[in-house]
């Protein structure tokens, strides 16, 4: 089966992991991605019966939610656009909020798409001799098209993350949750996510009634907090802008053989 990808560059994204999580998801009647980001897993995977996913960035979500009910108007906002440095910081100089939700999507694709290393606080315009776009403007319809079609039954939440477990844990529900990595809570915007809800993420995974897979950095204080859980080593590569690095260790964390 060929498998789509997720139209969003995003710091942290599971392109490279998400094969390795497919394959140990147990069965299940729910798919719940907990902190979505680019959801590259749910892009992957095979259709669940019920699929929802959350992220507790207002943009990210604004994104999802108009490529699923306004995919024409949102590409419209793309015609005579071009790639410059210009546009990058026209888009990043414009308030969101004075925007209305198409406007805001567009916004944050553009920006995210263009990005230096994906990043999402303090974006800088991404360009280098050795590589093209990643935002290609003559395929993105194709691309938004793909991912609206696989959005068409997701629900799309955006809520902080203790919210969606409670509210969607049942027996048959499956989580993939993949928070912040260790040290770099901050990654996504201040304030969203601390060291101290990684205790609070085991406390509260550790009741509940479906089934988890988390991924981190494997740190030895990852290893600590989580330690009531199965914990198994992976190796993956990140890449920050068109420089793929060397292979890295993460841990699998899960509450199930
Ligand atoms: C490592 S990224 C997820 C990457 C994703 N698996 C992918 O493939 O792109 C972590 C995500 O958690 C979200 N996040 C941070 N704090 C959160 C919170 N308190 N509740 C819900 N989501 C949160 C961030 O906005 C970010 O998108």
């Amino acid at each position: 089966m060929t498998q789509l990808k997720s139209p969003l560059a995003w710091l942290g994204g599971k392109s490279l992991l998400a094969n390795q999580i497919i394959e140990r998801i147990p069965a299940h009647t729910a798919y719940c991605e907990v902190f979505a980001g680019a959801a590259w897993v749910l892009f992957k995977k095979p259709e669940s019966k019920v699929e929802i996913i959350n992220d507790i960035n207002r943009e990210l979500v604004t994104l999802y939610r108009c490529v699923k009910h306004h995919l024409p108007a949102l590409v419209e906002q793309f015609r005579w656009m071009l790639i410059a440095r210009d546009e990058f910081d026209r888009f990043l100089n414009t308030p969101a909020d004075t925007l209305t939700d198409i406007q805001r999507a567009a916004r944050f694709y553009y920006l995210s798409k263009n990005a230096f290393g994906a990043r999402v606080r303090g974006p800088t315009f991404g360009i280098a001799a050795t590589g093209a776009p990643r935002l290609n403007l003559l395929r993105m319809e194709e691309d938004l098209s793909e991912a609206h079609l696989r959005l068409s039954r997701v629900f799309i939440e955006n809520r902080p993350y203790q919210d969606i477990i409670t509210r969607f844990d049942k027996p048959g529900t499956f989580f993939y949750v993949d928070p912040p990595y260790w040290d770099c809570e901050n990654d996504y915007g201040k304030g969203l996510f601390s060291k101290d809800d990684f205790t609070a993420l085991a406390e509260q995974l550790g009741g509940i009634k479906g089934k988890f897979i988390l991924s981190l950095n494997d740190r030895p204080q990852v290893r600590e907090i989580f330690k009531g859980f199965r914990i198994e080593s992976v190796k993956t590569r990140y890449s920050v802008g068109s420089v793929r690095s060397k292979p890295v260790g993460e841990v699998l964390i899960r509450n199930f053989k």
